[in-house]
């Protein structure tokens, strides 16, 4: 049987789709990259935000139409969709499997108890103690330098506009050996980046109270010690969470990636209330002075909601303020979108029309695009080193890699190849976009 995995969503979804890979393949079945040739397509799905599922659902009919052709194919949804929609997936959708993000060493029993036709073509239940642990993922599209690495799983923050705790469960953190162990691993067939992968991450701990206790940044510290050569980054980090015992040991290691992605959501104290996101503005402000005062050179980025239940003109202008004040390098902004049995869709009304989301996301996008911009314009003159990531899309005659800072560079191929540290210097920018060349 041969399988194919479509992934949709965040980086946490592709390091799943890679610990599905590994489970099936251990089982036998063929990993494909050309859909055409599957028995099998899996999707793993978001259900972040409305638009997100409405793409997986459009997908899913595009998959059925393939079907009345191919009478053998089955279709099986993974992930945030599987686990919030259940059984109207199949009733409604007319998929073959249904597969939550706790439930993938289910998939092989599954599979083959169809093959028998008989048996459950759905499994969700969520875990308090499933974290893959041991599961050494196969890489799917990779570009055999960068690598995710899950750290932790689930959340329990229930932020009100997020369906994340629903969908994902309780928080639990892994093993640090096994992460230990699989970063080590990477580096040794030549990987020379790993992002440790949570939704918060700074509430990362092994072993409370234990001899062997392990909290985010002594887990972090170990990953660093592996090799000065192997570059760790980290994603996500929850503003009330980030310590500055964390902050001291990004500062420590040179291969700690000086870049730090705290999501804002808004600058409105009500509406910060309102997402139930536990910190105010100024304790926001304080953890932003505290990253400049302890790391140098540090880009920060963030995630930004417009539109949130009752917003006014107020709240996003003091949002816009927010973005100023603490000039981001750059940002991930979209419109709320009220999420079934969230708690902002059981108490507040969605009440900022659609049009006006989409204005003041237009503003937001458009004062962080020139912030960006400024942001890259004051790195023109300076050098930084580089990893290589592969060619750039737009030309083939160029490389893409990013600084430490997350930002990525263009410059020209010459015989440098991927994986390779670079010394590049700026030369000019986009607000996307440094370019530069190579100096010895
Ligand atoms: N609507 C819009 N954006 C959302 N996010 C999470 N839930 C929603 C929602 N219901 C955004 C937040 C989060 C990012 C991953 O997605 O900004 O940080
Ligand atoms: Fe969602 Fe908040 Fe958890 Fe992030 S921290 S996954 S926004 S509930």
């Amino acid at each position: 049987m041969r399988i194919y995995i479509e992934t949709y969503g965040c980086q946490m979804n592709m390091a799943d789709s890679e610990i599905v890979a590994s489970i099936l393949k251990h089982e036998g079945y063929d990993l494909v990259t050309d859909l055409n040739k599957a028995d099998i397509i899996f999707i793993n799905t978001c259900s972040i935000r409305d638009n997100a599922e409405q793409r997986v659902i459009k997908r899913i009919s595009e998959l059925d139409a393939l079907r009345k052709k191919k009478h053998w194919l089955k279709i099986g949804i993974l992930g945030c969709m599987a686990e919030r929609m259940q059984d109207s997936l199949i009733k409604t959708h007319n998929v073959d499997l249904v597969v939550g993000p706790d439930s993938y060493r289910d998939i092989p029993r599954l599979l083959s108890s169809q093959g028998e036709g008989c048996g459950d073509l759905i499994s969700t239940e969520l875990s308090e103690t499933e974290t893959y642990s041991e599961i050494y993922p196969a890489k799917i599209n990779s570009n055999g330098v960068t690598a995710f690495i899950p750290i932790m799983r689930g959340c329990e923050n229930f932020c009100s506009y997020c369906v994340v705790p629903y969908t994902r469960g309780k928080e639990r953190s892994r093993d640090f050996r096994t992460i230990v162990n699989e970063a080590e691993k990477l580096f040794s067939q030549g990987y020379k980046e790993v992002t440790l992968l949570g939704q918060n991450v700074n509430s990362y701990l092994w072993n409370q109270g234990e001899k062997d206790e392990v909290n985010f940044a002594k887990l972090i510290s170990l990953v660093a010690e592996i090799d000065p050569l192997l570059r760790v980054r980290f994603s996500t980090s929850h503003p009330k969470d980030i310590s500055q015992e964390l902050l001291d040991t990004i500062a420590n290691y040179d291969n700690i990636c000086k870049f730090i992605h705290l999501p804002l959501q808004s600058g409105s104290n009500r509406i910060l209330r309102l997402m139930n996101r536990k910190y105010t503005v100024e304790e926001y402000l304080d953890k932003i002075n505290r990253i400049k005062r302890t790391i140098q050179n540090c880009s920060i980025s963030t995630d930004i909601i417009s539109g949130f239940c009752t917003e006014s003109i107020e709240d996003h202008e003091s949002t816009l303020n927010i973005m100023k004040e603490v000039c981001y390098d750059s940002a991930f902004m979209f419109k709320y979108s009220e999420r079934p049995n969230t708690l902002a869709a059981k108490k507040y009304k969605d009440d900022v029309s659609d049009c006006e989301k989409t204005r003041r996301l237009e503003e937001i996008i458009n004062l962080q695009r020139e912030l960006s911009f400024q942001s890259n314009k004051q790195d023109i003159g300076k050098t930084f080193e580089v990893l290589i990531e592969g060619e750039s899309k737009r030309s083939t005659d160029k490389l893409l890699g990013r600084n430490s800072q997350n930002k990525v560079i263009l410059f020209d191929k010459k015989d440098f190849q991927p994986g390779q540290y670079v010394k590049i210097k700026v030369n000019d920018c986009t607000s996307a976009t440094l370019f530069g060349e190579t100096v010895s």
